[in-house]
Order: structure tokens, then sequence, then C-alpha cells
């Protein structure tokens, strides 16, 4: 099946809140459990996202199925940069070339359209390794880690790994 991506809008917000919910069901993907998926949540990615970032979601027919997102950080020594980046595909349509289509749109929008923004960052728990196999062959650079970050239970801590993305075609100002 062939799919497109489209920009996200603020009327996606009920769907939104759903995917988000299936995706935290599984474990070991997003760093966030159902219960933290609130209303407040998803409207702060929407609102940041389309004011203040780039963001694409993916449609199978009427139904959200993936979306990706970054955005600035509040301080203005932070304004070349897009931050926060998260990456959902319904469980059902993961390994389908969504999460691929979805950081294609993504980087190839910023690459001619936002020649403001130097570097995309993200951080993935170390244990996801196929998606951090991932960033890396999109041209994300791992940066080093943050020790013990992430929670897994009583006495059982993660790393998290942070990676960056340049964009060639910045303009300095
Ligand atoms: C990680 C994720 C965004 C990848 O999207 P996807 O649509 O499943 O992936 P694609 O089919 O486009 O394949 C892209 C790469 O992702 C990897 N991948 C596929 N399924 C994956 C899965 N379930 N979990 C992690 N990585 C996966 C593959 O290695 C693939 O690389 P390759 O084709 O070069 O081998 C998606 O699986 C997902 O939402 N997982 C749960 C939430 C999550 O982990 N988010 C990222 C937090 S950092």
């Amino acid at each position: 099946m062939s799919f497109s991506a489209r920009q996200v809008k603020l009327t996606d917000r009920e769907q939104l809140i759903d995917l988000y919910k299936r995706v935290s069901k599984t474990i070991g993907g997003i760093a966030r459990v159902e219960k933290e998926i609130t209303e407040e949540y998803i409207q702060n990615i929407l609102e940041n996202s389309i004011n203040n970032g780039v963001s694409f979601i993916v449609e199978d027919n009427t139904e959200l199925v993936a979306e990706i997102h970054c955005y600035k950080l509040v301080p203005s020594v932070f304004n070349h940069v897009l931050s926060e980046l998260t990456v959902v595909v319904d469980p059902k349509y993961q390994g389908q070339g969504l999460g691929k289509l979805l950081f294609g749109e993504l980087l190839g929008f910023i690459e001619k359209e936002r020649q403001d923004i130097l570097r995309v960052e993200l951080i993935a728990r170390e244990s996801n390794q196929r998606a951090i196999n991932f960033y890396e062959k999109l041209g994300f650079k791992i940066e080093g880690r943050f020790e013990k970050r992430i929670y897994n239970g009583p006495g059982d801590f993660e790393d998290d790994i942070p990676m960056a993305w340049f964009n060639e075609n910045y303009i300095v100002k």
C-alpha cells in the first residue's frame, strides 16, 4: 500500500491522542506511559509544532496512523535548533516504511524550507537499538550518553542516547 504524509492540523488532536495511547502501550518505545498521554500533552505538541516547529502525519483513509514532530525550545540561544523530536507509528503499521517516509518528509522540508535551522536533535533509549540504527542511517550522529536516565523499575535504569542531524542548507545570519 502506498502512503503519503501531510502537515499536522489542530483538528488532528483527538486522533493524535488515540495514536499516542496505542503506541505508549508497547514497551521500550516512547518515554511516556499511557496515563501520561493527556489532552494537555497533545495540545502542547500541536501548538508547538504548528507555531514553532515542524510536524507531519500519515493517514490510512481517515485514520491517523503515524506522526513525527520537533520544535524550537523557548530560549533564543536555541533558535537554530529543533528539539523534542518524537516519532510514533501505530504498532499495526510498524515495519512498513512509515517511519522512513515521515523522516524523509521532515528532514527534506527542513533542508528546503527552513534555512534558519542548523540542528535537529532527538534522544533514544539505548535498548531501542533498531531505532538508533535507523536514525544513524538517516544521518543522525550519536553525541554521547545520558547515564541511567530512564527508569524501567526498581533498581533498573537505562542510558538515554542523544543524537543530532545537521542541515547542510543552513544560512548564517
Ligand atoms: C521506531 C519507529 C518510529 C520506526 O518506524 P517504522 O515505520 O516502524 O519503520 P520503517 O518501516 O520506516 O523502517 C525504518 C527502520 O526502522 C526500524 N524499525 C522497524 N520497525 C521497528 C520497530 N518496531 N521498532 C524499532 N525500529 C523499527 C527498521 O530497522 C528500519 O530500518 P531498515 O529498513 O533500514 O532496516 C516505529 O517502529 C515506532 O513508532 N516504534 C515505537 C515508538 C518508538 O520507538 N519511537 C521512537 C522513540 S526514540
